[in-house]
C-alpha cells in the first residue's frame, strides 16, 4: 500500500479512500522517562476492527493518548486520516478508560449523550437542533434509545457502555479509540458491548481500536490484533500474532500459546497470563464494593431482562 493523502484534510472526500485511518512512522513514545513504545511502525486501515492487547502498563492507553494529541512522540511521524496529530481532531471518537463516578449520575441517559455533543455548555434542553438531531442518530444507531430518559444510576453496566459509545459517535468520527470498554463488565455483558461495536463499526465504515486485556471475548469480531509489550508492537491477523515466538518477544519471557475449543490462551510457565488485570478496576455498580473474585450477577431484575436486548 503506499500512503498517500498527506495534503488531503480529514474529513473531506479525498481523505477517505485508500488513506490510512492511523500510521505510525519510527514512533517512540516516552513517558516519566520511561520509553513504553520505541521506534514503531504501523498502519491501520480504514474500517478495520482492531483489537489493541497487552500487558497491564504496556501502553494500550499512552497509545491512544497519543494518538489524540494528548502526548507528544519523542520521535517519529503519527498521521490520522493522512494528517499530521493535533488535538480535538473530529475525525476521532474516544471513550476513557477512567469512566468511575458515572454510576452514581442521576443525569438522563440522553442528557448524558448530549453533553458530550458540547462539552462546554452545561445547559443541555438548549442544544440545537443539529445537536438533538446528532443525539438522536447515536443513540438509535447504539440501540438505545430506550434508555433515553432513564437516569444513569439505574442502568446496568453494559447500558452505560451503551451510551458511552453513542458520546463517541457524535459528529461522525471516521476512528474511534475505546479503552477497556468490557472491564468490569460479566461475560455476558462484553459478549453484547463486543458484538455492537462491531455491528456500529461495519454499519458506519469506521475503524476501530479497542483496548482490552483479554483476547477471547474479541475473537469473533476483530480484523487483526496490535499486541503491545516491552515497547514493541506487532499487528497483524490473530494466527500471525498470538504466537509462540512473537508474544515471546513482546513480553521479554517464554510463552506458550494454548488453542482450546475456539478459545486461545496466552501462558507464560504454566499460568495464563494477565489473568487478574480486571482487580484494578473497581466495577461502578452504584457504589457496591462487591469483590470481583465473586461473581459481577446485579441484583437487580431489569438485568435481566436488559440483557435480552444487549444481543443485537
Ligand atoms: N502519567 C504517567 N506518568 C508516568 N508514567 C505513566 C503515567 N501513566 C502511565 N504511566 C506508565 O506508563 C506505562 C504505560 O501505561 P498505560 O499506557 O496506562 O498502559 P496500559 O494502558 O497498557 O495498561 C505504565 O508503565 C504506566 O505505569
Ligand atoms: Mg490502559
Amino acid at each position: 500500500m503506499i500512503p498517500t493523502g498527506r495534503s488531503a484534510p480529514a474529513g473531506s472526500p479525498s481523505a477517505r479512500g485508500d488513506t490510512p485511518v492511523l500510521e505510525l512512522d519510527n514512533v517512540t513514545l516516552d513517558l516519566g522517562g520511561r520509553t513504553i513504545l520505541r521506534d514503531t511502525s504501523f498502519v491501520v486501515n480504514q474500517g478495520e476492527f482492531i483489537g489493541v492487547l497487552g500487558p497491564n502498563g504496556a501502553g494500550k492507553t499512552t497509545l491512544m493518548r497519543a494518538v489524540l494529541g494528548l502526548l507528544p512522540a519523542a520521535g517519529g511521524v503519527m498521521r490520522v486520516l493522512g494528517q499530521t496529530i493535533e488535538r480535538g481532531n473530529a475525525s476521532i471518537g474516544y471513550m476513557p478508560q477512567t469512566r468511575s463516578a458515572l454510576a452514581g449520575r442521576r443525569v438522563r441517559g440522553r442528557d448524558f449523550v448530549a453533553m458530550a455533543a458540547d462539552g462546554h455548555r452545561w445547559g443541555l434542553p438548549h442544544a440545537d437542533a443539529k445537536t438533538r438531531a446528532d443525539v438522536d442518530r447515536v443513540l438509535e444507531l447504539v440501540g438505545g434509545t430506550n434508555l433515553a430518559k432513564r437516569p444513569l444510576s439505574e442502568l446496568s453496566g453494559g447500558e452505560r457502555q451503551r451510551l458511552l459509545l453513542a458520546q463517541c459517535l457524535l459528529g461522525n468520527p471516521r476512528l474511534l479509540l475505546l479503552d477497556e470498554p468490557l472491564i468490569s463488565l460479566d461475560p455476558h455483558h462484553q459478549k453484547s458491548v463486543v458484538e455492537l461495536v462491531r455491528r456500529v463499526q461495519q454499519e458506519l465504515g469506521i475503524a476501530v481500536l479497542f483496548s482490552a486485556h483479554e483476547l477471547n471475548p474479541l475473537l469473533n469480531s476483530i480484523d487483526r490484533v496490535l499486541y503491545l509489550g516491552s515497547g514493541v508492537a506487532a499487528l497483524g491477523t490473530v494466527d500471525e500474532v498470538i504466537t509462540r515466538p512473537v508474544l515471546s518477544r513482546l513480553y521479554g519471557s517464554p510463552i506458550d500459546v494454548m488453542r482450546v475449543n475456539g478459545r486461545i490462551f496466552v501462558m507464560s510457565g504454566g499460568v495464563e497470563v494477565e489473568k487478574h488485570d480486571h482487580e484494578h478496576e473497581h466495577d461502578e455498580d452504584g457504589g457496591h464494593t462487591h469483590s470481583h473474585s465473586h461473581s459481577h450477577s446485579h441484583p437487580n431484575p431489569h438485568d435481566l431482562r436488559d440483557g435480552h436486548t444487549h444481543d443485537v
